[in-house]
């Protein structure tokens, strides 16, 4: 996993502000926890802020975090480098592709993806591709296993993929029309493939 540091002040937009709408759900959101602990809002306001910057998390960003929860910026700032589902430089367009390659996904396949990502994206992981529609990172376990390999993008897993579905993944970002997220076999959630191998009747 690359060094999680902000992005270059080159990059940084030089102001922040959730939209009126966003700040409205940002306050309900720090009314759920008790008197006081209203900090505990921090991982979704820094998601919500992330989505409103267009898939990043900026350094302004975070210090708007920090300031409507009352906390300190380098609290945040440790939140937001360590958890790799906040993104600290700017991302592709229409999909950032979290590759996960622990273990299970790197058995089941996980390699082979990764050499499309190259291939389509970018031969460097954490950089945008020609057109600046995407980029991809590796990150370890994204709880997916059962249905290795896997990736995430934004808040959806695409599961058991191969070369072939994961290109044709790739194409429905491009084209606007993402395939649906979970498994991309027939298989219910995390059942077998092919249904139920146990089980299978009610009789003693
Ligand atoms: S090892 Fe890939 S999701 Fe757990």
């Amino acid at each position: 996993m690359p060094v999680r540091r902000l992005a270059p002040q080159n990059v940084q937009p030089k102001e922040f502000a959730f939209t009126a709408e966003n700040l409205a759900w940002a306050k309900q959101q720090m009314a759920k926890y008790p008197e006081g602990r209203q900090q505990s809002a921090v991982i979704p306001l820094l998601w919500r802020a992330q989505e409103q910057a267009g898939g990043w998390v900026p350094q302004k960003a975070i210090e708007a975090v920090a300031e409507i929860l009352d906390m300190a910026k380098i609290r945040v700032l440790e939140i937001a480098t360590f958890y790799t589902m906040f993104q600290l430089s700017p991302v592709g367009r229409k999909a950032h592709i979290q590759l996960c390659g622990t273990t299970p996904c790197m058995l089941r396949g996980a390699e082979e993806i990764r050499k499309v990502c190259e291939r389509r994206i970018n031969h460097e992981a954490g950089q945008l591709s020609a057109d600046g529609d995407f980029s991809w990172e590796e990150v370890e376990c994204l709880g997916a296993c059962v249905n290795a390999p896997m990736v995430q993008i934004l808040k959806d897993t695409y599961e058991d993929l191969t070369p072939a579905s994961f290109e044709t993944l790739l194409d429905g970002f491009a084209k606007g029309t993402p395939p649906k997220p979970g498994s991309q076999v027939e298989r219910q959630m995390a059942a077998p493939v092919g249904g139920p191998t146990t089980l299978k009747s009610m009789k003693a």
